[in-house]
């Protein structure tokens, strides 16, 4: 792994992954698609068929399989929450990166989306809560905090590659 990006849902880090893995000529690994691809059926469904217990199980199995790539990886809004899965990147020896957006820019950026499950039907005050309550585990694992409501992708990317 070249690179680890963490965040809330909604904070840009597929779009910033993949920039970033474009400028350093590596693989982007998105690690919800990864879980799509290897469960043949979408984020939704996993949580409507078979609950969020069964999709954290899949998203710690696949983060471990997907630590060894030499790539950057995007993690789900959740993956963070677990203290092994926070551990297992830590332990990557690469520098784990968070993106952080306001409230207000999370709940516009989410509006209208029914694909993200743990979002569908937040008002802005509900989904602030939830990201106030995650704050702690995403800032133990990282090295590095990006607030992102000004800045575009491609700022982002660079800032992070100053950062390697
Ligand atoms: C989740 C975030 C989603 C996805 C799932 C659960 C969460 O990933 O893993 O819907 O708990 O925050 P994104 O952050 O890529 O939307």
């Amino acid at each position: 792994m070249k690179a680890i990006i963490i965040g809330f849902m909604g904070s840009g880090k597929t779009t910033v992954s993949r920039l970033l893995a474009q400028k350093l000529g590596c693989r982007a690994f998105d690690l919800d698609e990864y879980i799509v691809e290897n469960e043949r059926r979408s984020v939704k469904q996993i949580f409507e068929e078979d609950g969020e217990d069964y999709f954290r199980k899949r998203e710690h199995e696949l983060l471990l399989e997907i630590l060894k790539e030499d790539a950057v990886l995007a993690t789900g809004g959740g993956t963070p929450l677990r203290e092994d899965n926070r551990m297992a990147m830590k332990n990557a020896g690469v520098p784990v990166i968070l993106l952080e957006a306001s409230s207000k820019e999370t709940f516009e950026r989410l509006q209208g989306d029914d694909t993200r499950p743990l979002a569908t039907g937040l008002d802005e005050t509900s989904l602030g809560n939830l990201k106030n309550q995650r704050r702690q585990a995403y800032e133990e694992c990282a090295d590095y905090a990006i607030k992102t409501d000004e800045m575009t992708p491609l700022e982002i990317t660079e800032k992070i590659s100053e950062l390697l």
